[in-house]
């Protein structure tokens, strides 16, 4: 995080007291809006959460709310259920003529889908994914981008009880070849192409790279003609349309699962190297995501509900499809860019859909900042009722702006906390209930166990810097953990002490927290980098920069960036006699390749030597610190001071 916006977190942020009252005319309409629900869900957990539970219809009741004392914990215990179902079927006798899905394409094309219009198409997919041979349990990986035919598969995969696992578009063909293989997925649904900034990216030769480099077979692939090019279909390759065409009319029966069952897997950056599959349930996930819709997004069924996240991510899978669709509300997709055509084109869309909820990322916001208010100030953003963001933490000049500038002073901000593995946001003000503290994501949510502690595992102070862990399982829970005994961490060796819990979840993050209770993010205390609201393994880059040839060693480090929060530092050492430039635009594509252009590092650094510790080991601390210009603390186990003088010179003159 940069170190203006560390101050203001600490200093002028959230710790100065300042608080912010949603206006009356909110909480007058909020979905909750009554304070005493912090102490209803605390006096009767965990029945509490049949609040979320009973959000849902169920093809079998449950029995219990929380199976199991401890793990495995079962949520909605002897429940059945279809996720397709709670977000098509059971809107059409109220709402089929409303709009489900309102697409909005990069090139200004639009299509629009009434919930009937979507159970319809949902239905013929289902049936087309059936006849190619998927039962339920076949995984099915999604490598598309942000076109109606994305929801439309993840709800027909949900209805045949068959996981989805999408895979952002954005990924090479080895990061999708790998997530195939470790999901042992045999059928792929993408498209021919799509345009990105005016380019056409070739989609289906990705994925027929990947197709080579993987281990396992490839049962069928169906291919979505977005180019409108007619891409060439081979063996076991369907045309997406002519699938659908064959299926006109159908339906297929939702098939009942069990609310522990699997709806899917997504895969994220961990401190392995390997991306980790984060397996999310039918009962537990959708209720969850559901319930945070409402009772955080505040979202109400005549709502028009905009999330800008790509569905490649955790935020769209819970907050563009699961949690809108389930409520039976409008949720928007759009295809583009913020800044094309101009870049007004965020607040144009929201003008024209009239979008009563938009939801972000801070990196966009601080773009949007940048910009400057005479885009937004072209459009009148009076719909709008309730602003959010999610990712990293929100900077309170950025606050500041995206309250005025687009809330126009009177839509309350939540600022959400949480992550791939909770599903759902977990810590964020209630809209209708809290004051806001600009800088600060708040109280965790009703019923949530969150806490910030020491090493020891014991509360800190408020105002002191702790660990912040989950001290009580949640409907939203991935499998990983509703299965784990004890404590659950990534990583062992970093985790506070959490003996005095008789379970608890180590999230990873850096926090504060003050004397009412609101929760500060600091970041992450692992090897994952933060950039934009995406999350990167330092180790999952360090191996690929390890095998370019002509890099010696590298260490990838947390930088600074005024507008993504962090950037990504690769510092490389070069091997004898091997060209700088050379060597960095091996670096850019390999990484480029190995996991996709995301990943590229933001400044790659030319140092002879690495910090060392006297036992060889990088010193990556001190790597972060120089980075950031920070106080660089205690060097004495440094093998090699030299180098700090160098690196500092060569970040002082960067490369053009
Ligand atoms: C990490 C999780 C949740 C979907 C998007 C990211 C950071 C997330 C906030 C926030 C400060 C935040 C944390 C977390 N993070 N939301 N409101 N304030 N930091 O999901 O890729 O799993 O990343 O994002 O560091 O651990 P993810």
């Amino acid at each position: 995080m940069p170190d203006e916006q560390r101050e203001e977190h600490g200093a002028a942020g959230a710790l100065s007291g300042e608080r912010v009252s949603p206006p009356a005319s909110f909480v007058e309409q909020a979905n909750v809006s009554d304070p005493g629900i912090y102490d209803e869900f605390e006096a009767d957990w965990p029945e509490c959460w049949a609040a979320a539970g009973d959000s849902l219809d169920w093809e079998t009741d449950y029995d219990r709310v929380l199976g199991g004392d401890g793990p495995p914990f079962r949520w909605f215990e002897g429940g059945r259920l279809n996720a397709s179902a709670n977000c098509l079927d059971r809107h059409l006798e109220d709402r089929k003529n409303q709009v489900a899905l309102q697409w909005e394409g990069r090139l200004g094309e639009s299509r629009t889908y009434s919930y009937l219009d979507l159970h319809r198409e949902v239905n013929e997919f289902a049936a087309a994914l059936r006849e190619l041979g998927v039962g339920a349990d076949d995984v099915v990986t999604l490598y598309l981008p942000m076109v109606p035919e994305l929801p439309i598969a993840m709800l027909a995969c949900a209805r045949i009880g068959a996981p989805h696992s999408v895979v952002f578009a954005g990924f090479s063909a080895d990061a999708l070849a790998t997530r195939m293989d470790a999901a042992d997925s045999e059928y792929l649904v993408t498209c021919d192409g799509y345009y990105r900034r005016g380019a056409p990216i070739h989609q289906k030769n990705t994925a027929d790279n990947a197709a080579i480099e993987r281990e396992g077979d490839v049962e069928a692939t169906v291919v979505v003609d977005r180019l409108g090019n007619g891409a060439p279909l081979g063996d076991g390759e369907y045309d997406y349309d002519d699938l659908v065409a064959e299926h006109r009319g159908a339906t297929v029966d939702p098939v009942p699962r069990a609310a522990s069952d699997r709806l899917f897997r997504i895969y994220t950056s961990g401190t392995t190297g390997e991306p980790t599959g984060v397996r999310h349930t039918t009962g537990g996930y959708l209720a969850y995501a559901a319930w945070t819709a409402q009772a955080v997004l505040d979202i109400k069924p005549e709502d028009t509900h905009w999330c800008s996240a790509d569905i490649g991510w955790i935020t769209g899978h819970t907050y563009t499809v699961y949690g809108p669709l389930a409520l039976g509300a409008t949720t928007m997709l759009y295809e583009g860019t913020p800044d094309y055509p101009e870049k007004d084109r965020v607040w144009d869309l929201i003008e024209r859909n009239a979008v009563d909820v938009f939801y972000t990322a801070p990196t966009a916001v601080r773009a949007f900042m940048k910009w400057g208010e005479e885009y937004p100030d072209a459009h009148d953003l009076s719909s709008l009722r309730l602003l959010g963001t999610v990712g990293e933490p929100i900077n309170p000049r950025a606050w500041r702006w995206y309250h005025e500038h687009i809330g126009g002073g009177e839509c309350p901000i939540v600022d959400t906390w949480w992550q791939t593995e909770t599903g759902g946001a977990m810590v964020s003000t209630l809209p209708g209930v809290d004051d806001m503290k600009p800088g600060s994501a708040g109280k965790p949510l009703p019923g949530v166990g969150a806490e910030v502690v020491d090493a020891d595992g014991d509360p800190v102070d408020p105002g002191e810097t702790g660990y912040l862990v989950l001290t009580r399982p949640w409907p939203g829970m991935p499998e990983s953990m509703a299965e784990q005994d004890g404590w659950f961490a990534q990583r062992e060796s970093v985790r506070p002490s959490l003996e005095r819990f008789d379970w608890a979840y180590f999230t990873e993050d850096g926090a504060t927290v003050d004397e009412d209770g609101y929760v500060t993010l600091l970041g992450r205390v692992d090897d994952v980098i933060n950039v934009a609201g995406h999350r990167f393994g330092t180790m999952e880059i360090e191996r690929v920069l390890a095998d370019v040839e002509g890099v010696a060693e590298a260490a990838v480090v947390s930088g600074p960036d005024d507008l993504k929060g962090e950037a990504l530092y690769a510092y490389v050492s070069a091997a004898e006699g091997v060209s700088e430039d050379d060597l960095r635009a091996a670096v850019h594509d390999a990484v480029e390749d190995a996991i996709g252009a995301i990943a590229v590092p933001d400044v790659v650094v030319f140092t002879p030597d690495l910090p060392k510790t006297r036992s060889g080991k990088i010193m990556r601390r001190l790597l972060e610190a120089v980075t950031h210009g920070d106080d660089l603390g205690d060097t004495s186990a440094l093998r090699n001071p030299e180098v700090v003088g160098e690196i500092e010179s060569a970040l002082d003159d960067p490369p053009t």
